[in-house]
């Protein structure tokens, strides 16, 4: 259903002043937009500008009697198909995680069943605040969708993440300009580490978190694919209507991605495979007083999950990453060609910033022909720039085999 009655929420924060151009983009898209305003918002806006643009009166204080008798905020909680909330600051975004209802919009939040959209905008500090990282996280586990933000120069005249997305962007993304790239088409992604037995209470594992394969999996899921997510031992929620599958060792990853290969299109293999695992597993724990000075574990090599997929004679379209600490584009080219694989994801991960367990992410994209730069971003907004690229290849190479 194309959504056609929005609300627009606007709190308090510099990147208010984009958001006439934003009420102009939903009009030209075909909507009717009610604009409500926190107070803190009106001194970066002016209400007068929204009532102009959006041809319909502004809403702000949640006891007016005028606007009680007329529609009072359940009315406008039901009347609304979509809701947008930006910029979102980082107060009106703990009171949307804590469910507090103290003015308008967050009562109209709580009151009403329409879908979410978010596009906070703050200072990086506050953004990378752990208390704002948690808020994030309950509203995204609630089903709000996120729209940025953005990493760049900011009012406060620093510079990080926490810049509000361009309307332009916002109203592309409330329109899934891209949702068409990857619909009907089924996506395999692993993801996370593997961990490999040493003993009953030891293993072998990395610093993998599985963050960036889990948001490609809920960006790849709203881009329409159907996304079976094959994930190694980690603590985050599935996306909602992903399929997922829990794996610990890089054996048992490498049999179930064996068996959903046969039937997907893309295969993303975003996982830390363990590159080796123990030749025989001890049934009881290594006692250190058994042990002289070293203790020596024979290792053997564990199969190449994403290279045997690639080689099979019905094999999906794959994605490879390559996390390199030197020789970076050197080492991705190698994968690209010894693996046999479509694109390969480089990813620094000598850069903390950016590489295992950052909330951020970096990658250069190569094909056999081609390089692609996606610059520092969140994991979800650098999942669907990814996504991007790959539909786009994926789309090129099937009409080269049809034709
Ligand atoms: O060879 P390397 O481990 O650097 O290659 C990384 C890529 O290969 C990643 O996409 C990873 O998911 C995949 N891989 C795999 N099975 C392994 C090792 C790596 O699928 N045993």
């Amino acid at each position: 259903m194309k959504i056609t009655r929005w609300i627009l929420g606007i709190t308090g924060g510099i990147a208010a002043y984009k958001t006439p151009e934003l009420v102009r983009l939903l009009v030209k898209q075909g909507s009717e937009v009610k604009v409500v305003m926190t107070h803190g918002a009106k001194s970066f806006v002016t209400p007068m500008t929204l009532q102009a643009v959006s041809r319909n009166p502004v809403y702000s204080d949640l006891l007016d009697e005028d606007f009680e008798a007329a529609m009072g905020h359940i009315e406008l909680a039901r009347w609304a198909q979509g809701i947008l909330i930006a910029p979102l600051s980082a107060n009106r975004l703990a009171a949307l995680a804590h469910g507090m209802a103290d003015d308008l919009l967050t009562t109209l939040c709580l009151a009403t069943q329409a879908p979410i959209w978010a596009a906070p905008a703050m200072n990086q500090q506050m953004w990378h605040h752990p208390a704002t990282q948690s808020n994030i996280r309950i509203l995204q586990e609630r089903g709000i969708q996120l729209l940025g933000p953005e990493y760049g120069e900011q009012a406060c005249q620093e510079i990080g993440l926490g810049r509000m997305c361009e309307p332009e962007a916002i109203v592309a993304n409330l329109f899934n300009a891209e949702k068409t790239i990857l619909e009907g088409k089924h996506v395999l992604i692993s993801a996370g580490p593997t961990q490999e037995v040493i003993d009953p209470v030891r293993y072998l594992s990395n610093r993998s978190s599985g963050k960036m394969g889990f948001a490609l999996a809920k960006a790849a899921q709203r881009m329409g694919a159907k996304v079976t997510l094959i994930a190694g031992p980690v603590s985050l929620p599935t996306p909602a209507h992903v399929k997922r599958l829990d794996v610990t060792s890089a054996q048992q990853m490498y049999d179930v991605v064996m068996k959903e290969a046969q039937h997907c299109d893309i295969f993303i293999s975003a996982a830390a495979v363990c590159d080796f695992r123990l030749l025989e597993t001890n049934n009881h724990k290594i006692k250190k007083s058994d042990q002289h000075q070293n203790l020596t574990l024979n290792l053997v090599a564990n199969p190449d999950i994403l290279a045997t997929v690639a080689k099979l004679p019905k094999r999906p379209f794959c994605v490879g990453f390559a996390a390199e600490t030197e020789n970076f584009e050197h080492y991705a080219r190698q994968k690209l060609l010894e693996k046999e694989l479509d694109l390969v994801a480089l990813n620094d991960v000598s850069n903390n910033e950016i590489g295992f367990d950052a909330n951020d992410n970096a990658l250069t994209v190569f094909s056999h022909h081609q390089k692609h730069e996606i610059t520092k971003n969140s994991k979800e907004n650098v999942a669907i720039k990814l996504l991007e690229i790959i539909g786009e290849y994926y789309h090129a190479k099937n009409k080269t085999k049809s034709t």
